[in-house]
């Protein structure tokens, strides 16, 4: 079982030819509604990989909230977790320009109202695979690592957005994935020492003795034990929209663990799935089925 705690949006899209300057108008191309928020998002493609997966989240009352979870429900994610509030479904406003590259306000809504409460009744096993992220209240992230330690469960703590004010829980999750620019960015609030990021990101393993996985794009992944670098690549694609790449690398990466596979061959499958995400627009509808990854590893 992999229970997500996080976030669930209703991603309200825009193409548009180049992405706007401050104060500049450009027109759009086209508008569409998608679910989305990096929990959901997370939840939906450790769903698709095989997983049985547990989400706990929360929405508003209202009609956004329906098609906020309409994927997850349909793909048969465990919704009893989800509690309703009266602050609005949370939304994600996402400009994307021709070249893939996007940019992305989100308002909480509800997601602000997921408390500590609601992580102690998600009910956390011995076992269990426990992912997060920080688009929810800290102290929420905060119980949920703590939770899953007591009970020795397994966490990944995905720190996307980045926020300063959680460098500290990096070191109590025992995944920890970010992109190049927040790995670069926690660097500094953690101090950690050495002349590259691959140093820094050893620098983080032995210290705390956690995972530290790092995607790098086209690039692929790497991760950091106490020992070694493990590294792997995604396919090689021209993108349409990297939106919830990461999330599907995420949530594919989870469930690879789960699944048991060993850190190179969960790395190289959620890379594959991420790669798979970015062919096609919109976060969940983008998420691609366990199959489809498996084909596309045996193509090499
Ligand atoms: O990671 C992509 C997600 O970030 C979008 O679905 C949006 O909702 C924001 O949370």
């Amino acid at each position: 079982m992999i229970t997500v705690v996080g976030s669930i949006n209703l991603d309200l899209i825009a193409t548009v030819d180049r992405l706007p300057k401050p104060g500049e108008t450009v027109p759009g191309d086209a508008f569409t509604t998608s679910p989305g928020g990096k929990g959901a998002n997370q939840a939906l493609a450790a769903r698709r990989s095989g997983a049985d997966v547990r989400m706990v989240g929360g929405v508003g009352r209202d009609s956004f909230a329906t098609e906020a979870l309409a994927c997850l429900r349909d793909g048969g994610v465990d919704l009893s977790g989800v509690r309703e509030s009266h602050a609005a479904t949370g939304v994600a406003l996402i400009f994307v320009e021709e070249s893939g590259e996007n940019v992305i306000t989100i308002v909480p809504g509800g997601n602000g109202a997921l408390f500590p409460g609601d992580v102690a009744s998600a009910d956390i096993r011995k076992g269990e695979y426990v992912m997060l992220q920080l688009e929810v209240p800290l102290e929420t992230v905060g119980a949920a690592l703590a939770a899953t330690r007591s009970v020795g469960a397994t966490s990944l703590l995905n720190t996307a957005p980045f926020r300063a004010e959680a460098a500290p829980l990096l070191g109590e999750a025992d995944y920890v994935i970010a992109n190049e620019t927040e790995f670069d960015l926690y660097s500094n609030a953690l101090s950690l020492t050495g002349d590259s990021r691959e140093q820094r990101m050893l620098d983080f393993a032995g210290r705390t003795g956690r995972i530290m996985v790092v995607t790098l794009g086209a690039e692929g992944v790497v991760a950091a034990t106490a020992s070694e670098l493990v590294r792997a690549q995604g396919l090689t694609i021209t993108p349409v929209d990297t939106v919830g790449a990461g999330d599907t690398f995420c949530g594919y990466f989870a469930a690879s663990l789960e699944l048991g596979l060993p850190l190179q061959d969960a790395l190289r499958r959620a890379a594959v799935a991420g790669s798979l995400a970015c062919l096609k627009p919109g976060a969940q509808p983008s998420i691609p089925r366990g199959e489809d990854v498996e084909e596309a590893l045996k193509g090499g």
